[in-house]
């Protein structure tokens, strides 16, 4: 989906028009991949425009930086401030915002130590991700190419090269005639999607991956898991054999782009009856309660954006 340019960009603190947000071609980020990123949401709820889980992204992009040694000079409260400035400036909701801390133009080589320190955040209209019909689940497949192993490039930390692994799936899956794919470990159990964390439902257990199989700490996994607890579904977070895939009753996706995604089947195997089952609907209607403000926000995940004219995309 093309980007539809919006008014401002905050770049170190200050808001610039979207145009001067522009870098050098030398910068150590186009050479070596070096960037931190996240991906958030910010919703119209009844309420008006909120921020989903916004002190969470912005300490996810903090321990992103730090596992690369960048030094910040912004909180996370001062990342949670610049995304409300932006959309409130910006006047657009719902929208997807994109904080980005990255190495700029600065010297050559692979030592990053020299470059200086960007800091940007960009808010844009998006829609929906995987699917728009939310009542058919989508096709996915096993991917051919390995999720990023441990002690290679960190999963934990959402880094824009580890993208060029998740461009690899998805790209494979898109030739194939999938929606998305899904990644294994370097051991062979399921990792997690090009940009999505995975769930499974068994017999009514709740199932996903640990962050050990290189999954990145979604915070939509975390909600997830927290709504299941509210409900009381009993959860386990283990090693899933590729083919728990095919003999599982449910299977969904959750990201900030995918939401709660469910999967209809896996390799052409339908996954239980191919319709979105029970548990999967049940806790998509609980996130969509909380993030379009017809329940209570139980555990404060959204910051308010006073926008008086919000304009609904
Ligand atoms: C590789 C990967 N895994 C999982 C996720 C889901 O994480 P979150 O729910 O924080 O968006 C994403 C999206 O950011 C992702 O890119």
């Amino acid at each position: 989906m093309p980007i539809q340019k919006l008014e401002k960009i905050w770049h170190n603190g200050r808001l610039i028009p979207w145009d001067e947000a522009t870098l050098h071609v030398m910068s150590h980020v186009v050479n070596y991949g070096s960037a931190v990123f996240e991906g958030v949401r910010c919703y119209q709820t009844q309420g008006g425009a909120a921020i989903f889980r916004a002190q969470e992204h912005a300490q996810r992009l903090l321990n992103s930086a730090k596992i690369y040694r960048i030094d910040l000079d912004y909180s996370a409260a001062d990342m949670v401030a610049g995304m409300v400035e932006l959309v409130r400036a910006n006047r657009t909701a719902p929208c997807y915002i994109r904080p980005i801390v990255l190495r700029g133009y600065g010297e050559v080589g692979v030592n990053p130590l020299n470059s200086p320190v960007e800091v940007y955040i960009c808010n844009y209209e998006w829609g929906k991700y995987l699917t728009t019909d939310e009542d058919q689940g989508v096709d996915v497949c096993v991917s051919s190419w390995t999720r990023i192993a441990p002690n290679t490039l960190p999963a934990i930390a959402k880094s824009a090269a580890n993208y060029m692994n998740s461009q690899l799936i998805k790209m494979e899956a898109l030739m194939n005639g999938y929606v998305e794919g899904i990644a294994l470990d370097v051991n062979g159990y399921v990792s997690e999607g090009s940009g999505e964390n995975l769930f499974i439902v068994r017999g009514g257990t709740l199932i996903t991956a640990p962050l050990g199989n290189s999954v990145l700490p979604g915070i939509t996994r975390d909600s997830v898991l927290q709504l299941a607890r509210d409900r009381n579904l009993p959860i386990v977070e283990q090693m899933i054999p590729r083919e728990m895939l095919y003999i599982a009753d449910e299977v969904f996706f959750t990201g900030t782009a995918a939401e709660i995604t469910p999967i209809r089947s896996v390799d052409k195997i339908s996954v239980g009856k191919g319709t979105v089952g029970p548990i999967t609907r049940a806790l998509r209607e609980d996130f969509y309660g909380i993030v379009r403000g017809t329940a209570s926000d139980r555990y404060q995940w959204l910051t308010p954006v006073p926008v008086k004219q919000a304009v609904a995309v």
